[in-house]
């Protein structure tokens, strides 16, 4: 899988890509490229950003620029591009990732997504230039770039080998081997500690108990998130 983010914070990104499963999926072949449109921006002083029509605080991220950007990047008319691949514009008010939607991400060959700044995008970037706009909650961050390291994480994470032989995206909360559902509770050694032990079950070498108990406790946490 290939990843494109368009930011103005290309570093931002440095500390991420050591992350092991991020390392794991550049070393089997994946991508995770950083796009900076000041690079590509023909204004003066390469700037991206103006005032608002209107009126209002900050600054908004200019349209001519992120079409400069994709130009660059891709060629052709970035119109035409989101029908071509998935381009995606980070912001507070899109579709709120979940993990069904991680999973969908991550079966894509190629991804687009764009980080906004100070008060966000020219919508028109969102309108004619994304195929969609994501938010990972219901707050607003002071730019896209957390955002994206968020979507890139619960995307790679699922790519086969990511990670570990010890850890797996299978059966993990909201999958659909839990029917959606958060997981069941963990744990490890002591087995007593101060008194509150881990139930007997886990400790009971019974396979099929331990999954009825698991599958229990991950229904009794909640239904699927909505
Ligand atoms: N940019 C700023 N806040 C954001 C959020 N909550 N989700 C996605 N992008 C953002």
């Amino acid at each position: 899988m290939e990843i494109d983010v368009f930011t103005l914070f290309p570093q931002a990104f440095d500390w991420f890509r050591e992350q092991r499963h991020v390392r794991n999926a550049l070393a089997l072949g994946h991508r995770l490229d950083c796009v900076d449109p000041r690079e590509s921006s023909t204004l003066a002083g390469r700037s991206v950003d103006d005032t608002p029509f209107g009126g209002g605080a900050g600054m908004v991220l200019r349209v001519d620029v992120m079409e400069a950007a994709l130009r660059a990047r891709y060629g052709g008319d970035p119109v035409e591009l989101p029908r071509r691949r998935r381009v995606i514009a980070l912001t507070p008010g899109g579709r709120v990732l979940d993990d069904a939607w991680a999973a969908e991400l991550a079966a894509q060959p190629e991804l687009t997504l764009l980080c906004g700044r100070y008060e966000g995008f020219d919508e028109r970037i969102v309108e004619h230039l994304c195929s969609d706009s994501l938010s990972i909650g219901r707050y607003v961050l002071a730019g896209g770039e957390l955002a994206a390291m968020v979507v890139c994480d619960a995307v790679l994470r699922k790519l086969p080998g990511s990670l570990g032989h010890a850890e797996s995206a299978v059966e993990e909360s909201f999958s659909p081997a839990l029917e959606g559902r958060p997981e069941y509770p963990h744990y490890t050694r002591p087995a007593d500690w101060r008194g509150w032990r881990v139930p007997d079950v886990l400790l009971s070498g019974h396979h099929e108990q331990i999954r009825a108990w698991r599958r229990e406790r991950s229904r009794a946490r909640g239904g699927p998130l909505q």
